[in-house]
């Protein structure tokens, strides 16, 4: 097949000019022959010195684990499309199924994803107060600790003791962009701080609340990560604080139970205030008892509400979703 013959020193502009015109053949590979490099090319190109060559095969890199992975055939379709990276551990959702070849997926999901250094699949659903799931390893590091990084922010964590989950960065970007300069936060719910961390930037002092020492802990260490001073942590049940703080905004990220919490934001958010409420909901009745319910506890408590915005967050489970509606107290 055809080559262009270069000098090594000429190599890396001749390379960057024939990907820029397409005619550099990443099928095969690059040769190096003494002072010489000899590029694949597709045709020939005026200027250079084209010579006959046989290439090696370039080895195609995999796009994705399930091109490589160990299973039974007829097993390849349950194989998920896709998985959590939090930091640089992988979190995959196997169905019974494959979980006797969880180590091989374990396995094809390192060789894939070179940042990846441990895999475990979800052992349970998130549970109990502090909506933590259970991990099974699979294959690489047994480590549950790691770094993870969104929104510009950085956030340490351990996925075995706390909640977290990448997929809700762009809706913590969304509340970043509504956030005034100089605003009073209250995150009812705060985690190891994603949104708390990230509204620093402009609040004027953020009070994070949440009943797990460990999520209140990585909060501590992810302040000191992000040299961010004014978020106030909480351990503690935040029935406890809710009415002593009062908020120009209010998060409550706590999907499952928020509605049960409806009267601690309400009674802790200042007058023309916002509060971030989120739900899980069947697809066919999305928002309206959750619009019911938000409505009965501010009447009760002698407030007004004006629905802002209502959206789909994210997909939950079939048929379902992960909600948000956000409103105004007066
Ligand atoms: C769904 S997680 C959200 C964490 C964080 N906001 C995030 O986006 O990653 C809900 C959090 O609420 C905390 N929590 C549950 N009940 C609570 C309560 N009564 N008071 C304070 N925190 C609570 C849990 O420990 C958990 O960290």
């Amino acid at each position: 097949m055809l080559g262009i013959k270069v000098p090594k020193k000429e190599a890396e502009n001749v390379r960057k000019k024939l990907i820029e015109l397409g005619l550099l053949d990443t099928n095969f590979k690059v040769k190096h022959e003494g002072e010489f490099v000899i590029f694949p090319i597709k045709e020939k190109v005026e200027g250079f010195d084209i010579v006959e060559e046989t290439f090696e095969r370039a080895k195609k890199r995999p796009h994705s684990y399930r091109e490589v992975v160990d299973v039974p055939s007829q097993l390849k379709p349950l194989l998920p499309s896709s998985f959590d990276i939090i930091g640089d551990i992988a979190i995959v959702e196997l169905p019974e199924e494959l979980m006797p070849y969880g180590e091989n997926i374990g396995r094809a999901i390192l060789k894939v994803h070179k940042h990846v250094k441990a895999v475990f699949a979800k052992g349970s659903k998130v549970l109990g107060e502090y909506r933590v799931r259970e991990l099974v390893h699979l294959a690489g590091e047994k480590r549950t600790e790691t770094t993870h990084r969104e929104n510009g922010i950085r956030l340490k964590l351990d996925v075995a003791k706390v909640y977290f989950s990448p997929r809700l960065a762009t809706e913590r970007m969304r509340i970043f962009k509504e956030t005034k300069e100089g605003e009073v936060i209250f995150d009812m719910f705060a985690g190891i701080g994603p949104y708390s961390i990230l509204l620093a930037k402009k609040a004027k002092i953020v009070f994070a609340c949440d009943i797990n020492p460990w999520a209140i802990r990585y909060l501590e260490e992810n302040k000191r990560l992000n040299k961010v001073e004014n978020v106030l942590p909480i351990l503690g049940d935040v029935r406890k604080v809710a009415g002593r703080i009062k908020a120009d905004r209010v998060i409550m990220n706590l999907p499952k139970f928020a509605h049960e919490f409806l009267k601690e934001a309400i009674i802790s958010v200042k007058k023309g205030g916002v509060v971030h409420y989120y739900g899980f909901s069947h697809e066919e009745n999305l928002f309206d008892e959750h619009v019911e319910k938000i409505k009965l506890v501010a009447e009760e408590l002698g407030k007004n509400v004006k629905i802002l915005e209502k959206r789909k967050v994210r997909p939950y489970a079939p048929y379902q979703f992960n909600i948000a509606i956000d409103f105004a107290v007066f």
